[in-house]
């Protein structure tokens, strides 16, 4: 018999229902490095993390337990364990270092974890994750460089090039190599250890190996190479086989930034191309297919093919079949051979490039030449695929633009050099035309020679860039304001292509150091760069100089630029962010020594703690509108005192007390010269720059007693400015945050709502799909900015992403903490916004939140994973009246620093999903 029961109360989102014991907390998301199962990653990179999983308030992890084995059935039988860590009593679910028995280079591993919540529970085991750990340098690789570079092959030059073209006279065809081999009996596991000097596409059978581009991207060819892994398992087949590449120039030989005297070949000219095939047969014997004699050659279809120029493809000249068994090589050529040398090798550990989206045409038109014009609607890099059929014969061009001329025609005159065109020679019947080693900057193409009017079904862009996922979100009552956070997202897809890049257009496509600092906290907030960054930090190392610079551009190629202010800066801001975002100690150990020798490099040179001297190419607060006002030694000292600040943060999460005191008592000095030389007795900071100010306050040098009246400065010269921003890529991210913490909230949004140039909003209004490099770019009374520098993709000043996420919807850490585990939750409702509302999927889970608010409340909602606790503050015009759902008041009270005359109700909540309303 049943008795009937009462419909059960619905607990609030993320709440157990009454009575009843919250699920079990359990591990889930195991990744290695940053990386869900990596099949290469350097030893010394071993360092674990995992997401909890779970309903219920106030979970957390009280400890921990992970297990390392050769395999699943070891670990599962608990037998011949590389590493138990025990029961280690910790709420750390990120970067758990390695601490088991040294793992072996080229060895496979399976690990898992489990853990205890907040009342001594043990979960069951996580999902086993994998890793693979790299090739040993020397030992692990026994193949050869191969390549045609003893064969010269006629180019044809891009289409209007003339005889004397130097980019012509550049350009080489790409080596098709092959080689065909047999395995004897069926296959357990294989892996494919690729790289080329240049670029490679790899194939076995007739197929592509994995779907990344652009590999094995860029580093400084001269000290370090990459290579990636792959499972290719399932490509391979009992009997006859073939493994194919396909080398193009790339960073390696091609078109790189602006450096023309270099034209092509920055770092070599021969194309080689590095392999290993490691195949374990089912009898657990071995073979090994590695680049040496026995390989082929040849030059087929693609003629060239350069990140800058583009690509030409004759399809009439493609082997059909060359990549797979049954293919006569007759004719091919036998490959150079070269012993490997001393350059290092290492496996990949940042985020491949791919397509991660396909955009169709918003529409197809004629320009007065006749010539069709596809927009996309969007500026974003990648390429075009188009559909064809016909004769063969037919040659098909597709140019590349940001935005268009007047009348309607492509403008390219801020390409410069660049030429951004792919070229088809189609060979007849149904084809696809598409690029495989260049990526472009454009929203629009110009397609000529097509047969006939293009049919938007027949084109597609692809979106390519290196795959960082998304982990941010915003949006509000203000439409405008959500096309500017894509904007910003959008700026950021494309230019994190294998390095954080100036702009993905022109011939510079530059990995800026000074761009990605000022941009880094927004970039970390907006999609997983974690391991993006982690592989550029060790670019950024490789560019130092011995005596402790930092150059201004890694890799750094040719150009010997170095030590500026804002740019070398990044060697110590980047490392200290990514620790912050991601709690990685990893990459602060790794580059502690680089960050010391650069504080070293400065304080030699500046004994009297006024950065004067040594500031290299000084770019200052670059591209501020107007005349750039602010002084130099100004910025170069905020930037050290903010080093050093970081410097004893970075030491601390190390363990190392002692340098943390040093760079504590060597902030201070820099702060007292700071003041001595630039801030008055009354808070006017030298100059009266927007920047000046920002940097005075941001970086806390201004002494507390004067920080109001210096932010009340700022907000005079900002009124006096029209209400206008006058801040270059140095100031403008510091410039809105500095202003909410001093209590100027409805300043900064004075300055994010202004519609008139210079500001974010008329950029938007006037159809920027990402973010510019100018304020100016394009303005109704003077039309382009000077086409020598005027990219529509410059992510730098898209940094105001920052304050969108940390102060318009409050996400934020606690000061000194890493890593999203102690929350300082502290919304800044203001301007027109009646709403805001996003989320932000941090290594320890997403924390999701929003505000809105009537004419006399405010309601804020915030739900946090376990292992979080959060400190919420609330902004009330009569704080004690704030009640969380359950109708309790605050536990204390303060002054919002957001805002002067607003008092903050303070609440301190654990993980579930929280409400607090009072009023306004
Ligand atoms: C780049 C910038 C870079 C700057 C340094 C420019 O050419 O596009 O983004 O930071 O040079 O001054």
């Amino acid at each position: 018999m049943t008795t009937p029961t009462p419909p059960a109360r619905q607990p609030p989102p993320g709440q157990p229902p009454h009575g009843l014991r919250p699920a079990g907390l359990r591990p889930a998301g195991l990744r290695c490095a940053h990386l869900t199962d990596p099949l290469a990653v350097a030893p010394d990179r071993v360092r674990f993390s995992w997401r909890l999983e779970g309903g219920g308030a106030d979970r957390v992890q009280r400890a921990y337990q992970v297990l390392v084995a050769a395999d699943e059935d070891q670990i599962a039988a608990g037998k011949d364990l590389w590493w138990d860590s025990g029961r280690v009593g910790s709420a750390a679910s990120e970067d758990v270092a390695y601490a088991g028995r040294p793992l072996i280079r080229g060895g496979s591993y399976a690990w898992k974890v489990r853990i205890w919540d907040e009342s001594g529970l043990v979960s069951g085991w996580s999902a086993t994750a994998r890793l693979e750990v790299e090739l040993d340098q020397a030992s692990g690789w026994q193949a050869s460089w191969i390549g045609l570079g003893h064969l010269r092959e006629k180019v044809t030059p891009p289409a209007k090039a003339g005889r004397h073209d130097p980019v012509s006279r550049a350009l080489s065809p790409a080596p098709y190599l092959r080689r065909g081999f047999q395995v004897t009996g069926p296959v357990a596991a294989a892996r494919l250890y690729v790289t080329a000097l240049g670029l490679y596409e790899a194939r076995l059978n007739g197929r592509r190996v994995g779907d990344a581009f652009l590999t094995p991207g860029w580093t400084d060819y001269d000290q370090r190479i990459q290579y990636q892994a792959y499972d290719v398992t399932r490509l391979l087949v009992p009997g006859q086989n073939v493994l194919g590449a396909v080398v193009a120039d790339g960073w390696y030989a091609g078109f790189m930034g602006f450096d023309a005297k270099r034209a092509g070949a920055h770092y070599g000219k021969a194309l080689e191309l590095l392999a290993q095939l490691v195949i374990t047969l089912a009898d657990g014997s071995q073979l090994l297919v590695a680049t040496d004699e026995h390989w082929r050659g040849t030059f087929a279809a693609i003629r060239h093919a350069d990140l800058l120029m583009g690509e030409r493809h004759d399809l009439r000249l493609e082997p059909r079949g060359w990549d797979a068994p049954g293919f006569d090589s007759e004719g091919w050529h036998a490959v150079q051979c070269r012993d490997r040398d001393e350059v290092r090798l290492v496996a990949d550990p940042g985020t491949p490039v791919r397509v991660t989206e396909e955009i169709e045409p918003v529409s197809i038109a004629r320009d007065p030449g006749g010539r069709q014009v596809v927009d996309f609607g969007q500026n974003l890099t990648g390429w075009l695929r188009i559909r064809i059929s016909g004769a063969g014969g037919t040659s098909v061009r597709v140019r590349h633009a940001e935005v268009l001329a007047t009348d309607g025609s492509l403008y390219t005159d801020n390409l410069r050099t660049a030429r951004q065109t792919d070229e088809y020679i189609t060979a007849g019947g149904r084809e696809i035309l598409e690029p495989r080693f260049t990526v472009h900057g454009f929203r629009y193409a110009e397609i000529t020679g097509y047969p006939g009017d293009l049919d938007p079904a027949d084109t597609v862009a692809r979106v390519a860039h290196s795959d960082i996922p998304v982990t941010g979100s915003f949006s509000c009552s203000e439409a405008w304001l959500d096309r500017l956070f894509s904007t910003i997202d959008w700026g950021q897809r494309g230019n994190f292509i294998s390095v954080p890049t100036d702009c993905p257009q022109r011939d510079e496509r530059l990995g800026w150091l000074g761009d990605a600092q000022s941009f880094a906290r927004t970039a970390c907030y907006n999609r997983d760069v974690a391991a993006f960054f982690v592989k550029w930090l060790d670019d950024v190392a490789d560019a130092q100089y011995p005596s402790g610079a930092f150059s201004d551009i890694a890799p750094r190629l040719s150009i010997p630029w170095h030590g500026a202010p804002g740019w070398g800066d990044a060697g110590v801001i980047v490392p200290w962010t990514v620790w912050k975002m991601y709690a990685d100690r990893g990459v602060l150990e790794r580059h502690f020594g680089a960050m010391t020798a650069w504080m070293d490099y400065i304080e030699r040179a500046n004994p009297d703690y006024l950065r004067a001297r040594l500031l290299g190419s000084s770019y200052n607060d670059w591209l501020a509108p107007g005349e750039d006002g602010t002084p130099r030694e100004l910025l170069a000292t905020a930037y050290w005192a903010y080093d050093a600040a970081l410097m004893a943060e970075i030491a601390d999460a190390l363990g190392r007390a002692d340098d943390a005191g040093g760079y504590r008592a060597l902030w201070s000095k820099i702060r007292t010269a700071f003041n001595e030389a630039f801030v008055d007795g009354d808070g006017q900071v030298s100059s009266g720059t927007q920047t000046s100010y920002a940097l005075g306050l941001h970086m806390g040098l201004v002494p507390d007693e004067l920080r109001q009246d210096a932010a009340g400065h700022l907000a005079i010269a900002i009124e006096a400015a029209g209400w206008q921003l006058t801040t270059g890529f140095v100031g403008v991210g510091y410039l809105l945050p500095a202003l909410s913490a001093t209590g100027h909230t409805d300043v900064a949004y004075r300055l994010l709502e202004q519609p008139s140039a210079p500001s974010w909003r008329y950029m938007v209004d006037n159809g920027a799909t990402t973010i510019w490099e100018r304020w100016d770019a394009w303005t109704a009374e003077r039309g382009f900015q000077s086409p020598w520098m005027n990219s529509f993709n410059h992510y730098t000043l898209g940094s105001v992403g920052e304050w969108l996420y940390r102060f318009v919807l409050g996400i934020d850490q606690e000061p000194g903490t890493a890593g999203f585990s102690q929350l300082a939750l502290r919304p800044h409702p203001g301007g027109s916004l009646s709403f805001a509302r996003g989320a932000y999927q941090s290594v320890r889970g997403p924390i999701s939140v929003g505000w809105q608010r009537s004419a006399d409340r405010l309601t804020y909602r915030a739900e946090i994973p376990p292992g979080v606790t959060a400190t919420v503050c609330v902004p009330s015009s009569d704080a004690a009246r704030v009640r969380d759902a359950s109708g309790r008041g605050p536990s204390s009270l303060a002054d919002f620093p957001g805002a002067r005359g607003l008092r903050e109700a303070v609440f301190h909540i654990g993980s579930g999903a929280h409400e607090f309303s009072g009023p306004r």
